[in-house]
């Protein structure tokens, strides 16, 4: 079977200007993938280009086996999209405005009441319902913005940094409609929130300058990054003897002071011991080489006030991924290269209008 999203090395190029570059991603039912990216990343052209409304310049997209551009209306009816920006008409009501979008997604006429009714409740848009959109605070808006996506049922639903703007009570129940939508259908959603994508998405995929860096579940994005173990050690004895147990445990590739220097107690010292990888030479299970750690603080007398395993974060796993993308640009092209200094004049001027 096919799956509900598949996107294959798609390009967006705008005049000769990169907007994504050979980006591959794949979504199933019950999924919610999460586009990760700085600003400029590609997540919007991303998500424009999937959801029709921008012709790729090479690549494929396809939704539940139909192909974007030899089949575009059997792709358009089953992709619901939430623009970063939703094109909302300020002098409509909110019920003739879902009313009018059922009729552009071709529900059929017997069901289109039934269906804006439902979207209404469901959004939880009642209150509002007879009012002008333009009126409407961002939040509401913004609601409004996703019922007109969901109306004509899709299975797949495409939402370009649906938070953005909006109260924490608000980002809550976003929050919880996608993940809620996501249950039943398939999410593919931008942000350059990190817990945001953590909370909501089953898998993750980094993007960075138009390239797709990295893609998978949260937790294999970190382990793999990682690679080997590491842990933070915090004990009560002189630190450089204590280092150099430490060090001298088998597994160990490195164990060092801690950064942050002295830990306010009197004596006691923080250190940071890295392993080597589990395939590795020299490498061992991590846990072994924990419970090696422990033994040998102990043999040493010297309490131990904290020992314990660090995980690598998500924001880790983004910033080490987008640094070290960026040390290879410019290794390459000798500086930061045209993008960079595009980018840095779009930053001057200020975001492109979308945060009022
Ligand atoms: N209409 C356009 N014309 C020319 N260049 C564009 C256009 N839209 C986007 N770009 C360029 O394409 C690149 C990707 O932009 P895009 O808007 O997809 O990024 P993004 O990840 O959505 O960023 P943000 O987090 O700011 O929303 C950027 O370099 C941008 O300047
Ligand atoms: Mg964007």
């Amino acid at each position: 079977m096919p799956a509900m999203l598949e996107v294959h090395h798609l390009t967006k190029r705008y005049g000769g200007r990169r907007g994504v570059e050979d980006v591959s991603l794949s979504l199933e039912r019950g999924e919610v993938l999460g586009l990760l990216g700085p600003n400029g990343a590609g997540k919007t052209t991303t998500l424009r280009v999937v959801s029709g409304y921008l012709p790729a310049t090479a690549g494929t997209v396809a939704v539940d086996g139909h192909d974007l551009w030899e089949a575009p209306y059997e792709v358009r009816r089953r992709i619901g999209y939430l623009p970063d920006n939703p094109p909302l008409y300020g002098e409509m009501t909110v019920y003739d405005y879902l009313h009018f979008m059922s009729e552009l997604h071709e529900v059929p006429r017997a069901h289109r009441a039934g269906r804006v009714n439902d979207v209404i409740e469901r959004l939880d848009l009642a209150d509002v319902a007879g009012r002008l959109i333009g009126r409407l605070s961002r939040g509401y808006r913004q609601r409004v913005g996703l019922a007109q996506a969901v109306v004509h049922e899709p299975p797949v639903l495409v939402c370009d940094e649906p938070t953005v703007g909006l109260d924490p009570r608000q980002i809550a129940q976003m929050r919880e409609l996608i993940r809620g939508f996501g249950r039943e259908h398939a999410v593919l959603f931008s942000s350059h929130i990190l817990s945001e994508v953590r909370l909501l998405c089953s898998r993750v995929a980094i993007m960075h300058r138009g390239r797709l860096l990295a893609q998978g579940a949260p937790g294999d994005l970190t382990a793999e990054l990682r690679g080997a173990p590491r842990w933070s050690v915090r004990v009560k004895g002189p630190a450089d003897d204590v280092r150099g147990a430490l060090a001298a445990v088998a597994g160990v590739a490195e164990a060092r002071l801690a950064p942050e220097g002295p830990s306010g107690e009197e004596g006691v010292v923080s250190l940071i011991v890295d392993g080597r990888p589990a395939g590795a030479a020299g490498g061992r299970r991590a846990e072994a080489v924990g419970d090696d750690l422990f033994a040998t603080l102990a043999r040493g007398g010297w309490p131990v006030r904290e020992l314990r395993a660090v995980e690598t974060t998500l924001e880790e796993v983004f910033l080490e991924l987008t640094a070290s993308e960026q040390a290879a640009r410019e290794a390459e092209t000798g500086d930061a290269g045209e993008d960079a200094e595009a980018e840095a004049a779009e930053a001057g001027g200020g975001r492109r209008g979308r945060r009022r």
